[in-house]
């Protein structure tokens, strides 16, 4: 057979494979998310086998640094405070348990990036990323308060605020509030581009924010947009975003070829809770083998574009 070009002679043996690897994945391109809980000795996955870990902050610390020593891109921490209140006050004592969690990842793991995320959706009654008025999620209302929020987690030490809640303008009003205080060195990890999705499920049971009325279809986008996609992405970077994000993974591929495209700004794709229990369910199943199925995902998520992942595969990647 004439066949000038044989493409399979450079994938003939494992370093052959290796040296033409286009596609690098390793612990720190990961970074994995905590739930973190009010007292002391907590740490449970909400459900087994889904990676989604509820820890306190005392607990945290031990899991940080064993995430250090592996080499683990970071930590995004999500608040379960012990009492939700629908005005925006008293944000601090909802917070404590991630100004206690700052505390401890500083000490144990003072090399650790950490993540923050900022949204309404675990601290109030009514599960909204926003302050609900008249049944509506008020923008402007919603920002001063997020505001607030982020300057608290940069005075404790977060290293990067994450804005989740899709309301307009709060990356711009974040930057301000943080310099204002002379924050100056926290930086922003905008959710650029977040779809109203399915995908979120075990987040919600994790993080106790499941609507209680209505959905999230006023604030997150619809999955078919892709040019809104772009004006999301691109505004961000308007606003002074240090960081941004795509998500879910793994049904957004293509935008996050187009952000990648669009922007030379780093870029974060997070491979959702949804995402990663539909592996885990199908491996349970016997339909296919998780940490193979998992490895090519992650692959795919980095080759189209993400320069850091966020999936609660980190802490097993860092442990191997
Ligand atoms: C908070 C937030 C959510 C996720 C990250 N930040 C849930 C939501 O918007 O309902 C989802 C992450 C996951 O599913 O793993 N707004």
């Amino acid at each position: 057979m004439n066949v000038p070009v044989r493409l399979r002679r450079l994938r003939q043996t494992p370093s052959l494979r290796a040296l033409f690897n286009e596609t690098s994945l390793s612990p720190r391109h990961l970074v994995q998310p905590y739930f973190v809980v009010a007292g002391k000795g907590v740490r449970q996955e909400v459900r087994p086998g889904l990676g989604l870990w509820q820890v306190s902050a005392d607990m945290l610390g031990e899991e940080v640094g064993a995430l250090e020593k592996g080499g683990a891109g970071g930590v995004m921490l999500f608040g379960v405070p012990e009492h939700k209140r629908d005005d925006g006050q008293g944000l601090a004592q909802q917070l404590a348990p991630l100004e206690a969690a700052l505390g401890e990842v500083k000490a144990r793991a003072p090399e650790l990036p950490t993540f923050v995320d900022v949204c309404l959706c675990a601290y109030t009654t009514h599960g909204h990323c926003g302050l609900v008025k008249d049944g509506v999620v008020v923008n402007d209302e919603s920002v001063r308060v997020l505001s607030d929020m982020a300057v608290l987690l940069g005075k404790w030490g977060a290293d990067f605020v994450c804005p989740s809640d899709m309301m307009d303008g709060r990356v711009a009003a974040l930057r301000r509030a943080l310099d204002e205080q002379g924050l100056q060195r926290v930086s922003i990890l905008s959710y650029a581009i977040k779809m109203a999705s399915a995908f979120y499920g075990p987040f919600r049971e994790a993080a106790h924010s499941a609507p209680s009325f209505g959905d999230r279809r006023s604030y997150q986008m619809p999955a078919g947009n892709r040019r809104e996609a772009r004006r999301e992405l691109l505004l961000d970077v308007q606003e002074g975003a240090d960081a941004l994000l795509v998500k879910p993974a793994m049904s957004n591929l293509d935008l996050l070829r187009d952000a990648r495209e669009a922007t030379d700004v780093p870029l974060f794709a997070y491979q959702v809770s949804g995402e990663y229990a539909m592996l885990r369910a199908a491996a349970d199943a016997g339909l296919l083998d998780f940490d193979r199925a998992l490895d090519e995902s992650l692959v795919s998520i980095r080759r189209a574009g993400a320069d850091v992942i966020v999936s609660y595969a980190a802490r097993a990647y860092a442990r191997r």
